[in-house]
């Protein structure tokens, strides 16, 4: 049994797999750091800033977004070696089967299933918040049992099960993430952000920022451990693996591209945010544009609205598509039933993983609490990330001749305080967030021992689909392979 738990998928099938791909290398550095920027820049700016503000880090938020920027600094570079030596669309799930074997891919398969989950529903709730307050600047407001969770003083959030059920038609209609729109609404959404920090500098009462750190030291590091989330999704930059020129160069500038760049504008909203507000009153769910309104720039808050809002749809589609891309890849390799890789014959979209990933995301945007929310993500987020870096140390040891284009400096250093950090910042969460995560682990565990480990195709090598599924290893290929 050990031997089949701890078993390996070939890394030479995902390269060979790889070059036989036919899509068009058009998308640049420029490009790629784009697509990061549009799948990191969301709701965690716009909403997390809040709640971190107020309850733990003060006006030392932007000390907390700094933690966390160099956490995801060094994850980032062991990100870049991951993508630059295997440019498939894969994720941590991809990269574990090939370097620490199949129980582990697992693990991280189950993880990252539920963080991309719960991220949805984290992002989907910031969006129902935002969509509200421009609704009720126009005059129209929805009575509140409808607007939020028992937990926020409400029933049900139906904005944010509203926006998750739209999104999941949109994929289930087939729609590929188009760079083109990508690229325009982040640029809408960086010239947002920047019309935020010019208008609102003027109004930075320094006074605010006293006293500096109102929840201590450890306040300021539960902080960086909540504003992890803004900036999960630089490692999105890999999936356009394929797709992109000269990838073992421009993988990692897009991915550390896009992670500079967000960090740097993170830390000045955040310094401006606590400047203009005392912090204390920083604990709504949009934050900005509370911000913006206290000083009386009603105008700019609404057009900050409908920036935040194009920018946290983004993102949520990502997470949504994201959940089935993971869902998918572990049903080809038969860690998960079948019917989750069956491509509807019209429209080309994994419809029973995408249905399954929006009707659980719409539940639990419609009745938990963000913080709890996003604490689960961070915390899953945080653990994929050990892995990555783990496989990195491990990848150099056992296969140190495979062609890097870009390699990790200091190994196996800057993968050791990747890991440190990480769990740094997983020990700040709550301890039920913690207990929650074991018991979602414990029942990962169950479902491979039960399922997953008997009908692995990686143990099945007479299998005659073996080919056809190192093939499609990488669920977006699922248009221009699947029939
Ligand atoms: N980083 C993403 C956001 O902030 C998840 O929405």
């Amino acid at each position: 049994m050990s031997r089949k738990i701890f078993s390996k998928k070939p890394i030479n099938d995902l390269l060979s797999s790889n070059a036989d791909k036919s899509l068009k290398r058009s998308i640049g550095p420029v490009g790629l750091i784009l697509l990061g920027l549009g799948s990191i820049i969301g709701a965690g700016i716009f909403i997390v800033t809040g709640v971190a503000a107020a309850n733990y880090s003060g006006p030392a938020l932007l000390i907390s977004f700094v933690i966390s920027a160099i956490a995801c600094a060094f994850t980032a570079l062991c990100y870049a070696e991951f993508a630059s030596m295997i440019p498939i669309s894969g994720s941590v799930y991809t990269y574990t089967y090939v370097t620490l074997g199949e129980i582990w891919a697992w693990m991280i398969g189950w993880v990252l299933i539920f963080e991309y989950l719960i991220s949805a529903s984290a992002v989907a709730v910031g969006w129902s918040s935002y969509s509200v307050g421009l609704l009720s600047s126009a005059g129209i407001n929805f009575p509140t049992y409808l607007t939020g969770s028992l937990a926020m003083g409400g029933l049900i959030n139906l904005p944010a099960v509203l926006i998750i059920a739209l999104l999941t038609g949109v994929l289930i209609l087939g729609a590929k993430e188009s760079t083109r729109v990508n690229a325009i609404i982040v640029i809408a959404n960086l010239a947002i952000i920047l019309l935020f920090i010019i208008v609102s500098i003027k109004y930075i009462n320094f006074a605010n920022y006293t006293p500096f750190t109102p929840f201590g030291i450890a306040g300021v590091f539960q902080g960086a451990a909540m504003v992890f989330f803004a900036y999960i999704g630089f490692d999105a930059v890999s999936t356009a693996a394929e797709e992109t020129k000269d990838p073992q160069k421009n993988l990692p500038k897009g991915i550390i591209g896009s992670l500079i760049i967000s960090s740097i504008l993170y830390i000045v909203v955040a310094a401006v945010l606590t400047g203009m507000v005392p912090y204390n009153l920083l604990n709504n769910a949009a934050p900005v544009a509370f911000a913006l309104q206290y000083v009386g720039s009603n105008v700019v808050a609404s057009i900050v609205s409908v920036g935040a809002l194009c920018g946290i749809t983004s993102v949520l589609l990502t997470s949504l598509f994201g959940q089935t891309r993971i869902f998918f890849s572990m049903s080809r390799d038969g860690l998960l039933p079948e019917l989750f890789s069956k491509v509807h014959p019209n429209f080309k979209s994994p419809i029973t993983s995408i249905m399954l990933v929006g009707t659980v995301a719409a539940l639990i945007a419609a009745f938990l609490p963000l913080a709890l929310i996003i604490e689960l993500v961070n915390i899953g987020t945080l653990s994929a990330f050990i892995f990555l870096a783990i496989s990195v140390i491990v990848l150099r040891r056992q296969q140190p001749d495979i062609p890097r284009g870009f390699k990790c400096p200091l190994v196996p250093w800057i993968p050791i305080i990747s890991i440190i950090s990480c769990l740094f910042l997983i020990t700040q969460l709550s301890s039920t967030t913690l207990q929650r995560f074991v018991i979602s682990l414990i029942i990962g565990v169950s479902v491979y021992l039960v399922y997953g480990m008997h009908n692995s195709k990686l143990h099945k090598p007479d299998d005659t689909e073996q080919d056809d599924v190192n093939l499609v290893t990488d669920p977006s290929l699922i248009e221009t392979k699947i029939d």
